[in-house]
């Protein structure tokens, strides 16, 4: 028996990358799950891989009217909601201050955080009174540049040190009936893109840089992650069986804390 056995999920961003990889997991595990994405191409995809045992809502989690529909989703295809994971994101490309435009600075700005902070707090607030009834708990994603500098510009990690805060606050204000907590992940190849604000939404991280290689040659442990190194961290905090003491935390899976040793 799966450890997500009668766990409805929401995840936004699932049609690739870590929340694929999420979704995947969840099923494996048991759970049933809504994915909240804008590609319909993905999504597609994703309804083809899972069948009935995943839902989809096309739209965007900058509006709340989208995060709310894919939680009435969960409520009225699955009979209600456990587990919200806020993970759709976008990231700078490392553009620092001197290579950023002021345009570029202004607009990106608020297409990044409307993405990255506005998205959660909006996911939040449509997933909680359903996640009061069942006890339930939030997921987000951060990274390694919620808790350090330099995986990102700097409005990629303003953006995931304020998704810290949204989590701390939302664990204070939230309980005792929903926990909420988050998962740092590092650097991996994913399809991630960055704001049209600043021309940066062509390319994938993936293909844009050595993702894996910079991972590789800059932390501790010297591997390269994929996106399923990361997703058991979602399964025991999602779990209400398996972590209900713990709220208002991150688990760092970056291993970004320790510096590398000099050969
Ligand atoms: N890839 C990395 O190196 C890395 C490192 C640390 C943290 N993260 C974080 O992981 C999370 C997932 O990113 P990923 O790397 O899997 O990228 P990804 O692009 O493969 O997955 C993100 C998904 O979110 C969707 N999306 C983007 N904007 C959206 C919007 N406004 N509304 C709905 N869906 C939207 C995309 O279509 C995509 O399917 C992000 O929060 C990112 O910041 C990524």
């Amino acid at each position: 028996m799966g450890r997500l056995e009668s766990t409805v999920a929401v995840i936004t961003g699932g049609g690739s990358g870590l929340g694929a990889a999420i979704t995947s997991r969840f099923v494996e595990e048991g759970a049933r799950v809504v994915v909240l994405d804008r590609s319909a191409e993905k999504l597609a995809a994703a309804e083809n891989r899972y069948g009935g045992t995943v839902r989809t809502v096309r739209g965007s989690v900058t509006a709340f009217a989208d995060n709310a529909r894919a939680c009435s989703v969960a409520e009225n295809e699955f009979g209600g909601l456990d587990v919200f994971i806020g993970n759709a994101g976008l990231w700078d490309f490392s553009r620092t201050l001197f290579d950023s435009t002021p345009e570029h600075l202004d607009a990106g700005f608020d297409e990044l955080f409307a993405v990255n902070v506005k998205g959660y707090v909006l996911g939040a607030k449509a997933a909680a009174p359903l996640l009061r009834r069942t006890r339930g708990n939030m997921v987000f994603t951060l990274s390694n540049a919620a808790l350090y500098p330099g995986g990102g510009g700097v409005l990629y990690t303003a953006s995931k040190h304020a998704g810290l805060g949204v989590v701390r606050q939302l664990a204070y204000e939230l309980a005792p009936e929903i926990r909420v907590n988050a998962v740092a992940p590092g650097g991996m190849a994913t399809d991630l893109r960055g704001p049209e604000a600043m021309d940066l939404s062509d390319q994938p991280i993936g293909a844009a840089i050595p993702i894996g290689k910079i991972v590789r040659e800059n932390s501790a442990l010297g591997i390269e992650p994929c996106a399923e190194d990361y997703v058991e961290a979602y399964v025991l905090l999602g779990s209400g069986r398996e972590s209900r003491t713990v709220t208002g935390t991150v688990i760092d899976l970056s291993g970004f804390g320790i510096p590398r040793r000099p050969a």
